[in-house]
């Protein structure tokens, strides 16, 4: 989120802190301390832009996919600090919004063609996880209610595929991250975890190995090209009236 646009809907402000305004449609909500009046049922994010801001960064898919717009918030008279994507969380009334566009956690270097999967590899990569102290909230920070602090001990325990199937979900939002008192980059972990049983444990997929050998040889260079060249609409139509595989009976 950058500067602000200053609409006309901009700071407009009730008088008393609470005084909700649902006959008129509208809630507060409270950015960088600031209150602004906002349309009730739309998503944080719809709700930040309506007071005026701009997104630039924190801001990708807007379908909750890319985990771009981590959001921290809390409620007026509530202690605790709650997590949200702010495309996809409606917006409450009083809420105190703080969006997280970059979480600057620690992330290790690694040759996956190099590393095997062994127990222990999620380990010696990531030791910091033997520290978990299984106070779980990274799994309550989790924005995709992922079993987060499950699947750091599977890692733990050297179960590569459990970890990866558990954190399959992960949508490296970076938010489990920023409570651990062990310093755990969950994220990181779990995408490791899926990278491992991708390359050294699933079955290789012969359909898949017949595929790229037909990209190689060019077969669908044509066929790409007038994609390419295609406008908008009519590749959405292409999308959408594909042939899936799965569903051919
Ligand atoms: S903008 Fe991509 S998850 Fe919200």
């Amino acid at each position: 989120m950058t500067a602000e646009a200053g609409t006309e809907n901009a700071g407009k402000k009730r008088d008393t802190p609470g005084d909700t305004d649902e006959e008129h449609g509208t809630y507060n909500i409270y950015l960088m301390g600031k209150r602004y009046k906002v349309p009730i049922g739309q998503t944080i994010m719809a709700a930040i832009e309506y007071a005026g801001y701009q997104f630039i960064r924190g801001c990708g898919c807007r379908a909750g996919f890319c985990g771009a717009c981590s959001t921290v918030y809390r409620k007026e008279k509530e202690q605790k600090l709650q997590f949200a994507l702010a495309c996809q969380t409606r917006v409450e009334d009083e809420m105190y919004l703080v969006q997280i566009p970059f979480v600057p956690a620690y992330k290790a270097r690694y040759d996956l063609g190099k590393m095997g999967a062994e127990d222990n590899t999620i380990l010696t990569i990531y030791p910091e996880i033997a520290r978990c102290v299984s106070c779980n909230t990274c799994t309550k920070s989790c924005p995709q209610d992922i079993k987060v602090m499950q699947y750091i001990q599977c890692a733990l325990r050297g179960d590569i595929e459990k970890a990866a199937e558990l954190s399959f979900d992960c949508i490296q939002c970076g938010l489990c991250a920023m409570r651990c008192p062990a310093d755990i980059k969950h994220y990181h972990v779990g995408q490791l975890a899926r990278r491992l049983r991708g390359k050294y444990i699933d079955k290789r997929s012969e359909n898949l190995k017949m595929r790229n050998a037909e990209i190689d040889e060019g077969i669908y260079d044509n066929e790409m090209d007038d994609i390419m060249n295609s406008e908008d609409d009519v590749v959405r139509r292409m999308y959408n009236e594909r042939t899936i595989e799965s569903e051919e009976g």
